[in-house]
């Protein structure tokens, strides 16, 4: 089975090939550099630039996967037929969703293939799949999967591909956009997230504290006090008008603040999963999304299967962050479970939802 997937959801835009498992290519161009002077992601600029990238980067997932340009003749494909259209529906930023949506269509119609809309969350979720360029290990259900990207963070139980239930999610930030408004706080580069790691191993202890918002009712999760509570701190460090005067701390207490807010973010992840797992008795994690990227939580994270027994799987760094492979395992799957049905609208506000 021969899969074409698109990924346009938010500031990358990716294309892959994926052969039975095998990933024949996965390009991903960043908008890293278009965004980085805003500090965030503009989104009609976003959209734009997946317009503008878009047939480039498919030229380029098909040639490295051995397809000749150019390789629509006659509305034919010269090359081993493809078998299925994958996209991202969502969620995402709705003009960029349609760049992925249009592509898609265009590339089934002129192929004669399946067309497929899939969930970016679940595309987190089952990247943990791929070892190397192939997705040669296999999630073991019942786990409990915890995503954090840029815009969600969210816990999951989930019994069987496509089968999954929602114990928690955002309230306000998510893990990813604390990471990047604390970030711009500090005057840190977009995006926040690998910034504020790199800064965080400049120190070795951190002598600041934040609070964990572990909210204990509830598997849902809040990062905006947290990230409030690192401007409080800058606040009384250098003026209540240090962010309009760009005021910064010295380069020690941006490292210890950086370090302090991953130690809180990593502890309260950890904290509310283990909480998930004791809660449900399931003793597998699987963990996807930007944010999974980080080393720290990782570190964390691999305390706490050392303590309890857990087994925890987290996605390949490269797969971590947004990326077409992911959405191609999300198609693959579902063909594999004849579930091929299902809207192919775009959803900016798309909740994981088990497949139709
Ligand atoms: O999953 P992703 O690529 O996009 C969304 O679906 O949102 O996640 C992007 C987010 C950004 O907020 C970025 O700052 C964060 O992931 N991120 C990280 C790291 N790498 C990316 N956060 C912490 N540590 C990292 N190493
Ligand atoms: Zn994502």
């Amino acid at each position: 089975m021969r899969i074409l997937a698109f990924e346009t959801t938010c500031d990358e835009t990716s294309v892959c090939l994926l052969d039975d498992d095998r990933l024949l290519s996965n390009i991903v161009f960043s908008q890293i550099n278009l965004h980085r002077k805003y500090s965030g992601v503009v989104p009609e600029l976003a959209s734009r630039a997946h317009l503008e990238k878009i047939s480039w980067v498919l030229g380029a997932a098909l040639s490295k996967a051995g397809y000749k340009r150019p390789f629509f003749s006659g509305g034919r494909l010269s090359g081993p037929k493809i078998d299925a259209v994958v996209f991202s529906r969502g969620p995402g930023l709705p003009g960029a969703l349609l760049v992925s949506r249009v592509a898609a269509e265009a590339a089934s119609r002129l192929l004669g293939s399946k067309l497929l809309g899939v969930n970016h969350l679940e595309g987190h979720f089952l990247a943990y799949e791929y070892e190397g360029g192939t997705a040669s290990r296999r999630i073991k259900f019942p786990c409990i999967g915890l995503i954090v990207s840029g815009g969600h963070t969210e816990l999951w139980t989930a019994e069987g591909y496509g089968r999954y239930n929602v114990m928690g999610r955002t309230r306000d930030d998510a893990a990813g956009e604390a990471f990047d408004k604390v970030a711009k706080l500090l005057g840190l580069e977009y995006p926040g997230g690998p910034s504020v790691e790199k800064e965080a191993l400049k120190s070795g202890l951190s002598g600041f504290d934040f609070p964990r918002p572990y909210m204990e009712d509830t598997f849902d999760f809040s990062f905006s006090g947290l990230k409030t509570a690192v401007a409080y701190k800058l606040r009384d460090m250098l003026g209540h008008d240090f962010y309009e005067k760009r005021l910064r701390p010295s380069p020690a207490d941006r490292s210890r603040i950086c370090l302090a807010f991953e130690e809180a973010v990593s502890d309260t992840l950890v904290h509310k999963t283990a909480r998930a797992c004791a809660d449900t008795g399931i003793r597998r994690v699987i963990i996807g999304g930007g944010v999974a990227a980080n080393l720290r939580l990782r570190r964390k994270f691999m305390e706490l299967s050392d303590k309890l027994g857990y087994e925890i799987g987290f996605a390949e760094k490269r797969y971590c962050t947004d990326n077409a492979a992911m959405v191609a395992l999300c198609g693959a799957r579902r063909l594999a479970a004849r579930a091929t049905g299902g809207s192919l609208d775009i959803a900016p506000d798309l909740a994981v939802v088990s497949w139709p």
